[in-house]
């Protein structure tokens, strides 16, 4: 079965034909399942762009949403995950989206569970789909990866985003370097070969200057953060901004803590692709979907052979 659990799952090969495939859906293609497929978005964690997206994507792609609050859910009764998806794969769901505050969660869910899981996110893991649309967004603008200096700055110790996209940057053959706070730098946690550079140096040598969110409700209440010291020494300023290479862009996943890890203006400026990565969200998320759902048996109007 297609799981999309984390990108250092996914080949090379497998990598480049989701991208291929959102290029595509971003051109306009049109992809249907032939049977009638149930979906279920189980949300664990408060999101906007994952949850809205991934719903976008179902019902472009003519999926049936099965509805799912985790607060009017029997996970307030004590059901454990396994047992919520096992549910909903009896009663027909053919793939379910998860975002989970735990690490992992999907380990427990790897015997028994027949129907793909796609991650939406994992604590302090993994968000495959977030890498893949910043793939599409840096694929749409420089063409291939090969050589691409990418700079991932700020809170790189709580970020799962920043794990994934070195890891999978660093196998296409981007340099990527970490800046922000050396202290949130765990060199044990990153891709072998990922540097850590100060904040100025990253920020002039990119081709890409990837930010990251601060997350407050990651750090501890003795780890106060004083943002606006912290805009100062590890931000993109304008001032920075205007020493940035020509043909450079700015990417952040959102949501975004603006004046802090960004200058509000720079939000929505020339170099920005912030919302471009948002919109290309919804056509990585219908390309994990079709790979999921496309060639799988089941779903409502399958007549299985004798
Ligand atoms: N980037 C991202 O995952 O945003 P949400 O938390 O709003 O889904």
């Amino acid at each position: 079965k297609k799981d999309l659990l984390t990108t250092t799952h996914l080949t090379l090969q497998e990598i480049h034909n989701i991208l291929e495939t959102a290029q595509q859906f971003a051109e306009g293609m049109v992809w249907k399942p032939e049977t009638q497929k149930f979906v279920a978005n189980l949300f664990f964690e408060p999101s906007t762009r994952t949850k809205s997206s991934f719903e976008a994507a179902e019902r472009r792609l003519g999926l049936d949403i099965i509805p799912f609050e985790v607060g009017t859910s029997s996970v307030l009764k004590g059901e454990t995950l396994y047992d919520t998806v096992k549910t909903l794969e009896v009663i027909g769901v053919n793939a379910v989206v998860i975002r989970h505050t735990a690490d992992n969660y999907f380990d427990e869910l790897a015997e028994g569970i027949s129907i793909p899981v796609l991650n939406g996110g994992d604590g302090c893991g993994h968000h495959p789909t977030q890498s893949l649309l910043d793939l599409l967004t840096i694929r749409q603008e420089f063409g291939s990866f090969e050589g691409l200096n990418i700079a991932i700055i700020g809170d790189t110790l709580h970020s799962r985003v920043a794990r994934s996209n070195a890891d999978v940057l660093s196998r296409l053959g981007a340099n990527v370097v970490f800046s922000g706070p050396k202290e949130w730098f765990d060199v044990e946690r990153m891709p072998e070969g990922c540097r850590f550079v100060p904040v100025d140096q990253a920020i002039a040598e990119a081709d890409v200057v990837m930010l990251l969110r601060i997350q407050h409700e990651r750090h501890s209440d003795g780890e106060k953060i004083n943002v606006k010291d912290y805009h100062l020494k590890y931000g993109l300023t304008v001032e920075r901004e205007a020493r940035m290479k020509h043909g450079s862009i700015i990417m952040h996943p959102a949501p975004i803590n603006r004046g802090v890890e960004i200058a509000d203006c720079l939000v929505e400026s020339e170099r920005s692709r912030i919302f471009k990565q948002m919109q290309n969200g919804v056509y990585v998320r219908m390309a994990v979907l079709k790979r999921a759902l496309e060639n799988q048996e089941g779903g409502i109007g399958y007549v299985a052979a004798d």
